[in-house]
């Protein structure tokens, strides 16, 4: 016997009835989203490696541990997308959507890829919705954004979220802080994780995002960013804060926030749930002024976040799943001697009329099957009998009182209508 396939480490599949609630968040997504003017955005899943390499940073571990690159069967260098803001500054810039009107509001939905150790809310193939504003700089932009974001999650229930908010500047406040980070950790180096005493050298900001306890230990009394931003950041920071608070969005600041991908610069965010084990975050975003212009597009400033989909499912209010109910289907029987088909043509007849309906078409006896239709959690069966097939009638049972009532078949579709 052969063995049997299973799925990649680290991937997993979505199935009903769970797909239905990703389709919900989903929904509540598009719906929020719209309400502020932004529409849909589909890039490719396959990109060029570089334009992570130049986007998210050569040394951040997204690019030099994470991504599943490969060269195809011409010698490209290829990837599957990491993230996603690279990709849509690469097709803004590709499409010239800065002549359509600025600022661009775009949104996005779909798998992302990395190569991470699996756990729980961790996958290797994980889904990410992400909104992006592009060509808008000022302060009320961040707070706008924010402001969605906050929105979107209350539309699934969460209730008292804190936003987490920092700035990391910007280039003069960033290389003052660097500087002065790098004299505070070099006499302490010799306590760093060897990946930290790497980064010391290559990129000295990422050591604040790291988890060992070895270099938080390094970092306790470390210089904070806050007091390194130029007059112009902090005057910024100070009006996002200013206007987010207008807008009733509770934010805590948080001075040792600098996220994992080097394009941010003033303002970052992410929201963390204490519902998911590791205290990862279920969102992550910033302000990145520069990218679209190191990617060869336009000098236009922007700002945008991604909620990881799956951690947020994992810790989805249960207010929001009771509130989707579906339609469970009705099931229409066919009682000896009327044959199965019969009860095929009613279903079939009900779906016209807009009503979810099984059949019954195999060879199950009637209490079987309505035990089974019970279990499933369907609301009705629709029994037809003889007599009632010949009088153009049908038993109506209600599964969950178990009242029955027999009913033109012309009445059928408006009541279950009304049960479903
Ligand atoms: P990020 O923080 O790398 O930011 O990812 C955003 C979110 O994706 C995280 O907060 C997390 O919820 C989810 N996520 C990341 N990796 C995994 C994983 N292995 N398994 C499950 N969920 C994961 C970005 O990707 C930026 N592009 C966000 C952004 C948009 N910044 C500006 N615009």
């Amino acid at each position: 016997m052969s063995a049997a396939l299973r799925s990649v480490k680290g991937t997993r599949d979505l199935l009903p009835p769970e797909t239905a609630v990703w389709q919900a968040v989903e929904e509540t997504a598009r719906r929020v989203f719209g309400l502020y003017g932004y529409g849909e955005i589909r890039t490719p899943i396959l990109e060029s490696r570089d334009l992570f390499a130049r986007g998210v940073g050569e040394t951040t571990d997204i690019v030099a541990k994470e991504m599943y690159q490969f060269r195809d069967r011409k010698g490209r260098e290829l990837c599957l997308r990491p993230e996603s803001t690279a990709a849509v500054a690469r097709a803004f810039a590709e499409h010239g959507l800065a002549n359509q009107g600025l600022p661009a509001r775009l949104f996005y939905f779909g798998p992302h890829f990395r190569y991470e150790r699996p756990q729980k809310g961790r996958y290797r193939q994980f889904h990410q919705i992400g909104a992006e504003l592009i060509g808008e700089g000022g302060p009320l932009g961040d707070a706008e954004l924010v402001a969605m974001l906050v929105r979107f999650l209350e539309a699934l229930g969460f209730a008292d979220l804190e936003v987490l908010v920092n700035s990391v500047g910007d280039g003069p406040s960033r290389e003052a802080f660097r500087e002065a980070l790098v004299a505070h950790l070099e006499p302490r180096s010799d306590a760093l994780s060897p990946d930290s005493r790497r980064r010391l050298e290559e990129n000295p900001l990422r050591i604040l995002d790291s988890k060992e306890p070895r270099d938080r230990q390094a970092l306790a009394d470390a210089p904070s960013m806050l007091d390194h931003l130029s007059e112009a950041s902090a005057r910024r920071f100070a009006e996002v804060r200013d206007a987010l608070e207008r807008l009733g969005v509770g934010h805590a600041v948080t001075p040792r926030l600098v996220r994992g991908l080097d394009y941010y610069t003033d303002t970052v965010f992410e929201i963390v749930s204490a519902g998911l084990g590791a205290q990862d975050a279920i969102v992550g975003g910033g302000r990145y002024d520069r990218l679209l212009a190191e990617l060869g597009g336009p000098d236009l400033p922007a700002i945008g976040f991604a909620i990881g989909q799956d951690r947020l499912i994992d810790v989805l209010p249960e207010s929001f799943r009771r509130g989707l109910g579906g339609a469970p289907p009705a099931l229409v029987v066919a009682i000896e001697p009327v044959p199965a088909l019969a009860a095929l043509e009613l279903a079939e007849e009900l779906r016209r009329a807009g009503v979810a309906a099984l059949a019954e078409t195999g060879s199950r006896s009637l209490g079987k099957a309505l035990r089974w239709a019970d279990r499933r959690g369907l609301r009705a069966a629709v029994l037809l009998g003889e007599a009632e097939l010949a009088a153009g009638r049908a038993a109506l049972k209600d599964l969950s009182s178990g009242e029955q009532a027999a009913l033109p078949r012309a009445d059928l579709a408006a009541r279950l209508g009304e049960l479903q």
